[in-house]
């Protein structure tokens, strides 16, 4: 965790979720400290990308808060949450196949500013986009794909390329569903490394099946069962639960 710690980024206070009848997430409580890498980790259908679209304003919560900084964000539009700080990814990839890398985060770019009618905009206003642009296609190390489109990425690629979109907005907390989840151990090592880089700073909150890429890349761990929070805490803490090894890990991990 990085100075300034202890300062709290985002807050979960009882939050709930309904469909109809059905009671998803049943009352999750959550501090995330600034600069903390936080994972979610629980079975299929526990609510772990339900949890995420309530934070990012996707679904508004049933009941409860959702707190960033100081400020309550719950039921707040997804494009206002954006611009207060928040970013996140998706479970399934979300590019445009048919753009370049480059054109894909200039988008993410000019939509951080509101440039979204850009013909008549001041062309000061196109070099600071264009000189953001180009950081961002360094950061997730894609320079040398600039002009290739990226459907014609290869998966772990697109990822990046996701990734370096979703940090368009340059935000404080980042949310990120399952970021590796169908890649080769080779392009998971390489995303985890290419995680821990660009999250400095930031919070990050991220869905992760691999337990070797939770135990390495995050601070804390909170496991998700049946829409509730059965455990929270460092790796080792979680790893050593055994109401946890017992709904979840198995004997998956060594412990
Ligand atoms: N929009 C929705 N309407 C009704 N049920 C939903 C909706 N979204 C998710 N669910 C249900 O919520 C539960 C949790 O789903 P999800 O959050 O995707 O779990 P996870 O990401 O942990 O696998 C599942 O039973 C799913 O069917
Ligand atoms: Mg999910």
């Amino acid at each position: 965790m990085s100075a300034g710690a202890n300062k709290i980024a985002l807050s979960l206070r009882e939050v709930h979720k309904s469909f109809g009848e059905a009671h998803i997430i049943r009352g999750v409580s959550l501090d995330l400290s600034e600069g903390e890498r936080h994972a979610f980790i629980g079975p299929n259908g526990a609510g772990k990308s339900t949890l995420f679209h309530l934070i990012s304003g996707q679904f508004k919560p049933s009941s409860g808060e959702i707190l960033l900084g100081q400020q309550p964000i719950g039921g707040l539009a997804a494009e206002r949450i954006n611009r207060l700080g928040l970013a996140r990814s998706f479970q399934i990839t979300n590019i445009f196949p048919k753009l370049s890398v480059y054109e894909n985060l200039r988008l993410g770019v000019m939509q951080r500013f509101g440039l979204q009618y850009t013909l008549w905009r001041p062309v000061s206003g196109f070099s600071r986009v264009r000189e953001l642009t180009e950081q961002l296609l360094e950061q997730v190390r894609l320079t040398r794909h600039r002009d290739t489109l990226g459907g014609e990425l290869s998966y772990s690629e697109q990822r990046s390329l996701e990734i370096g979109m979703t940090l368009a907005s340059d935000p404080k907390v980042l949310l990120l569903d399952e970021p590796m989840a169908g890649m080769s151990r080779e392009e998971t090592d390489y995303t985890v490394d290419l995680l821990r880089e660009l999250s400095a700073g930031r919070t990050l909150m991220i869905v992760e099946h691999d337990m070797d890429v939770v135990f390495s890349l995050c601070d804390r761990i909170s496991v998700l069962v049946y829409g509730q929070v059965v455990a929270t805490g460092t790796p080792e803490e979680v790893r050593s639960n055994a109401q946890v090894q017992e709904a979840y890990l198995g004997t998956e991990v060594n412990v």
